[in-house]
């Protein structure tokens, strides 16, 4: 048997090599991390969530013309994507105030924003991914300022749709971290968007109970992880009724809802 080759491990997700070049597969692991890797644990299932959350949502931002690197789901843990150069900046969007937003200006979380925050990360496990300004980017090297106005009008549009669509089904989009990367073309590259987007990088309220539908849940050991991702992924109509299995073969599931 052939074995593919490993090209990157992180802390939820493997890298294989694709089919054809310029191409890689997406493995949505069930390990959970918090506090850079300092919590460490398993969240049964998932990464078959995540997979078909990710896919959903990247589907739908692609027809809302938002460039990703989503090209289709192969299977219950992985999907097929473009090779892209990741930028090493962590662009997160804030609609309401939690987190470290909360914690570092000494607000009370849940506060909405009057204007949505965009903030940058600088990608590095060792120093803890600090937070850096538009300058330290521009500076460092890191985007370039073509770059970062893309990225920026990119997030814009990306939390539109998605407080409309988390809205829809009753969830509030607190706040969501975005990765873009670079894609080559010959000489040139343009800015897509990147990595996953799931209850793993978002928070995600329930609007009446104010329910929190996240990696919250797991950050702060109040349990129930599982049944909260799984909470989303019903909303969203991607998890018949009546499935609340851990193990979960959504395909099956929903050939056997819909009776083909
Ligand atoms: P924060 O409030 O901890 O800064 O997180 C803001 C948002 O970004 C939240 O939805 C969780 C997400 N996030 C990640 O996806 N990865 C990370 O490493 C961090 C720190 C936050």
């Amino acid at each position: 048997m052939s074995r593919r080759r490993q090209i990157y491990e992180g802390k939820a997700k493997i890298l294989y090599e694709g089919p054809e070049p310029g191409t890689l597969i997406q493995y949505f692991k069930d390990d959970a991390t918090a506090f850079n890797a300092q919590k460490k644990g398993i969240i049964s299932g998932k990464g078959v969530l995540n997979n078909r959350i990710s896919e959903h949502v990247f589907q739908l931002l692609g027809t809302m013309g938002i460039p990703t690197h989503f090209i289709r789901r192969l299977n219950m843990r992985e999907q097929l994507i473009r090779q892209v150069e990741i930028v090493p900046i962590e662009v997160v969007v804030r609609n309401v105030v939690a987190g470290s937003l909360a914690k570092r200006l000494g607000i009370e979380e849940g506060m909405p924003l009057p204007r949505t925050i965009i903030e940058y990360y600088y990608k590095n496990d060792e120093l803890g991914d600090p937070m850096v300004t538009e300058e330290h980017v521009a500076a460092f090297g890191w985007a370039s300022q073509d770059e970062l106005h893309d990225m920026q009008d990119l997030a814009i549009r990306i939390n539109d749709f998605l407080s409309g669509l988390f809205a829809g089904v009753g969830i509030k989009l607190v706040d969501f971290k975005l990765e873009f990367g670079r894609l080559w073309e010959g000489d040139y590259s343009r800015i897509i968007l990147a990595d996953e987007i799931s209850p793993d990088g978002c928070r995600l309220w329930d609007m009446s109970t104010g329910e929190k539908l996240d990696k919250d849940r797991f950050r702060r050991d109040m349990g129930g992880e599982v049944e909260a991702y799984q909470e989303v992924a019903r909303r969203l109509g991607l998890l018949p009724d009546g499935v609340d299995s851990t193990v979960l073969d959504l395909d099956s599931a929903r050939k056997a809802r819909d009776g083909k």
